[in-house]
């Protein structure tokens, strides 16, 4: 059973070391935003109430990219430490909630069980839980110090005269506490220290100086590496990858060179499916049973029914839906548009704006002319339509079902069903005039070689 908990996301570091304009939880792994792996864990505790600690700084932007998400907001000035800043979000917050968890939103692969564990530390009696792990590479994380059966005494953080980077489990940061003893002794955290910071850290001595008494939940290191830099940033992209890949695989995805295809967290692959290699998946995709995406294609924002073949190099945009049996080949683009089932866009298209019938041919070079310049418009076309290639569909404009419209033609006014369109200046062949021309022209030719 879940106990009441409200959280704590510490998010007003300045992020100096991602050199990067944009603020460091804004950056995104497989399309969401860094800190929304914090917003969405709380959610899966069902956190009470969310509390984002920002700075002056990025409070805007990140206000803005969160907007939809319940959660609230509060300004640290000064980057004093985290001590301060869990003081800050404390003095925001409006629901007592049993518990007070504190996640660091550049840290975004924590599991829900993880802190189910911590949870039922709670529930045992530890009025402060924090989350560890054993590091296997030199580092500069806070250390625990242990007492018997599983008492956390202290943290030690690195610029402390007793700190010692040797066997002992590191701080991930992650803490949960009862929220009436975190919000008492976090005003007792003092900022003596080489940096003049509030460490949040320092909370594990006070409680034992009160008679509280703390513990500590260990987890694997991959659970909790945090993104300070770019690289930091590319090597928890490849950790997310490769766990998306392993999952595919695992539900009946085939995929022979997993390590080239590239996912988003949304991606939704059904049983049966191939995926080629080389393959990009932006957000917003759902694919149904036993449709093979081939090489080089880059689909976002798209629905794709079953048994439907796309690309090699397919390119598929927002707002496209595609029913069963569908064929989109080589350089075809298609945008906020409906393509319904059997119906083939095999080569060379662009398909904006547009529903298409049932079992419809859009022909080779076809191009849907959606925008003058100005304003966007619609076009419909039937079922069973054949349109020849190398056509320009000028929208807005309707062709009924079961119409040709001719190869080469340049559609403006609407087509009534069953009808052939053809709009291309008429053919005239000149008997015999090819070849005087012919002779005229290396007359010329041989006259400039001499
Ligand atoms: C902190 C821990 C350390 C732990 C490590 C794990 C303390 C004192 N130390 O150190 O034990 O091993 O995390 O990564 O807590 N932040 C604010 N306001 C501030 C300062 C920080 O919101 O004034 C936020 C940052 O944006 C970040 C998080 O708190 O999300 C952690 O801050 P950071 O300065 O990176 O802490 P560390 O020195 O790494
Ligand atoms: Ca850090």
């Amino acid at each position: 059973m879940l106990m009441t908990v409200s959280t704590i996301i510490l998010a007003a570091g300045k992020g100096t070391r991602m050199k990067s304009p944009r603020p460091k939880i804004l950056h995104k792994i497989a399309g969401k935003y860094l800190i929304g792996f914090c917003v969405e864990l709380a959610k899966r505790i069902k956190s009470k109430e969310t509390i984002v600690v920002v700075g002056e700084e990025h409070k805007k932007v990140t206000k803005n990219a969160l907007s939809d998400n319940g959660i609230k907001f509060c300004l640290q000035k000064n980057q004093l430490g985290t001590g301060d800043a869990v003081k800050i979000a404390i003095k925001n917050m409006r629901i007592r909630s049993k518990y007070i968890l504190v996640l660091y939103g550049d840290t975004p692969f924590i599991k829900t069980s993880t802190i189910k564990k911590m949870i039922s530390k709670a529930e045992n009696g530890f009025e402060l839980v924090f989350l560890g792990f054993r590091s296997h590479t030199k580092n500069s994380y806070g250390k625990f110090r242990l007492g018997p059966k599983g008492a956390l005494l202290d943290i030690i953080e690195k610029n402390k005269p007793e700190y010692s980077s040797s066997d002992c489990l590191s701080n991930s940061g992650i803490l949960l506490a009862q929220s009436n003893i975190i919000a008492d002794l976090i005003q007792k955290i003092k900022n003596v220290n080489a940096k003049q910071e509030y460490y949040l850290t320092d909370i594990v001595k006070i409680a034992a100086e009160q008679g509280y008494t703390s513990t500590y939940v260990r987890c694997e290191e991959d659970e909790c590496i945090g993104v300070n830099s770019q690289l930091e940033l590319s090597v928890a992209e490849r950790k997310f990858q490769d766990n998306f890949r392993k999952k595919l695989l695992a539900s009946g995805v085939s995929m022979p060179s997993p390590e080239t295809c590239f996912f988003s967290y949304d991606t939704i692959i059904k049983r049966g499916c191939v995926i080629e290699p080389y393959v990009v998946f932006g957000t917003g995709v759902k694919i149904q049973k036993s449709t093979i995406i081939r090489s080089y294609s880059y689909i976002e924002g798209t629905h794709i029914g079953q048994r439907c073949q796309i690309g090699p190099f397919a390119r598929l945009r927002p707002d496209t839906h595609l029913s069963d049996e569908v064929k989109v080949g080589n350089f075809v683009e298609v945008k906020n548009a409906t393509l319904n089932s059997e119906t083939k866009a095999n080569h060379l298209s662009y398909i904006g704006d547009a529903k298409v019938g049932t079992n419809t041919n859009i022909g080779a070079g076809t191009i849907f002319c959606n925008y003058d310049g100005k304003n966007k418009h619609s076009t419909v076309v039937g079922d069973n339509v054949f349109v020849g290639s190398n056509t320009s569909l000028i929208a807005p404009l309707k062709i009924g079902d079961a119409s040709i419209v001719a190869a080469g033609s340049a559609i403006n006014r609407d087509v009534p069903i069953e009808s052939l369109a053809i709009a291309r200046p008429i053919q005239q062949n000149k008997i015999g005039l090819g070849k005087k021309i012919m002779l005229k022209l290396q007359k010329v030719a041989d006259k400039m070689k001499t």
